[in-house]
């Protein structure tokens, strides 16, 4: 399989769904909960990850589909070529803000990343990496991360973490909170993960991110020299959910070492 063809076919997969959600918000939304009150999804993320898989199956009969609405494979292995899909990553804001939401893309094959994507679908944006072959943001090429300092650092977290909380040690998030430049939540991991990589965030973290979330981001930012990890500095493993911190490198290990203090 050429990784340029496939390239080619995942993107314009990508923008003909997009085309899609955004039409979508012509007739009304049918919104769900899933595993709690505040989990949702709508009949567009369904319906958006079938269209994914429907042409996926078509063009290429032995790839395997991990899709967040379950229309996918049962995955419980990476061997072979397998596409990790959100279809729509930030459904809150794609259902009260109508924008900051993505799609997110990861293909990957014998659990190697081979092609990432984090389509921000209502900016028109897209950002993609192919494995050793750099980032690109609508097809400029993204430059390398540069170290910054903690003090002039901005990072995505979300408020919660800085009030007691069964996952972390808030004393050190405060103390965080009370170092850094500043702090940012957006409510879509990926759009959060395309920043860090872009240099708009210096790191982001999370408590509780599944395979879909990440798994296009995590090519995308190989390429640029971003460290990713779990918060216990391990390495992702994309067939089950993980805490989360992408970051730049010196900074990553600062986090950990002197902030981050899991439970
Ligand atoms: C969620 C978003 C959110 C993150 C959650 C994810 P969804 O994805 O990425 O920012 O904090 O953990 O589940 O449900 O909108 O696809
Ligand atoms: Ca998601
Ligand atoms: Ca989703």
């Amino acid at each position: 399989m050429n990784i340029h063809t496939l390239d080619k076919y995942a993107k314009s997969l990508i923008k003909e769904a997009a085309e899609r959600i955004r039409f979508s918000f012509s007739s009304e939304l049918i919104i769900d909960s899933k595993s709690e009150a505040n989990d949702l999804v709508t009949n567009i993320d369904k319906e958006t990850e079938q269209f994914f898989i429907q042409h996926i199956k078509e063009n290429f009969p032995d790839h395997r589909i991990f899709g967040e609405e379950g229309f996918g494979d049962d995955i419980q292995d990476l061997n072979g070529y397998v596409w990790l899909l959100d279809p729509i990553d930030g459904t809150m804001n794609f259902i009260h803000q109508k924008k900051n939401f993505a799609i997110s893309l990861g293909i990957y094959k014998d659990g190697v990343g081979l092609l990432g994507y984090i389509y921000n679908v209502m900016e028109d944006d897209l950002l993609s990496a192919a494995l050793d072959e750099g980032a690109f943001f609508n097809d400029v090429r993204v430059p390398k991360l540069v170290p910054s300092k903690i003090e002039q650092s901005v990072i995505g977290v979300n408020a919660s973490w800085v009030v007691p909380n069964k996952y972390l040690e808030h004393d050190g998030m405060i103390k965080l909170m009370q170092t850094v430049r500043g702090t940012r939540s957006y409510g879509s991991a990926a759009i959060e993960i395309s920043y860090v990589v872009m240099g708009k965030l210096d790191a982001y973290m999370s408590m509780r991110l599944s395979p879909w979330d990440i798994a296009g981001g995590m090519v995308i930012a190989k390429e640029v020299g971003a460290v990713v990890t779990n918060l216990s500095n391990e390495s992702i493993n994309l067939l089950e959910q993980n805490t989360f911190i992408i970051a730049k490198p010196i900074l990553h290990k600062e986090l950990l070492d002197n902030y981050i203090c899991l439970k």
